[in-house]
């Protein structure tokens, strides 16, 4: 059985549109108050215009106002825990700072992280 924040993140996976690579990921991401942001991955014909399921929850939660940041988890169904692509490790690093990163997958592989471990020698706000 998944943990709490796991487990919205499965649920958003189930809405992922993995239309070309078949590999629905699943977010999400909670604030120090306790709130809690999905997302899924969206893929486009385009294939470059895909977005990720971390980016999603990040968009999500930065555009309702939500500004300080706790945990991420993220779920997919590969054969071990998958973590972050390199964007989105920026971009989190950006707007929330070191937190918590937990993978799991369905298949019960699990692995957590702090954001730093995963994103050394940032490029930071200057
Ligand atoms: N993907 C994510 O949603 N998050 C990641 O951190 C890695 C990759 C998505 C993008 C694409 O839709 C699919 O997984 C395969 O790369």
């Amino acid at each position: 059985m998944l943990p709490d924040l796991a487990n919205k993140a499965a649920e958003a996976r189930e809405n992922a549109l993995a239309t070309y690579s078949g590999f629905k990921v699943g977010a999400a991401l909670e604030t120090k108050d306790g709130r809690v942001y999905t997302g899924c991955n969206l893929e486009n014909v385009s294939y470059g215009l895909t977005v990720c399921a971390e980016r999603v929850a990040l968009w999500k939660a930065l555009s309702e106002g939500a500004r300080e940041f706790r945990r991420i988890a993220v779920v997919t169904d590969g054969t071990k825990a998958t973590p972050p692509c390199g964007a989105c490790r920026q971009l989190l690093w950006e707007y929330c700072g070191d937190i918590s990163v937990h993978l799991h997958s369905l298949n019960g592989a699990a692995e957590q992280h702090q954001l730093a471990d995963l994103f050394p020698h940032p490029f930071d706000r200057f």
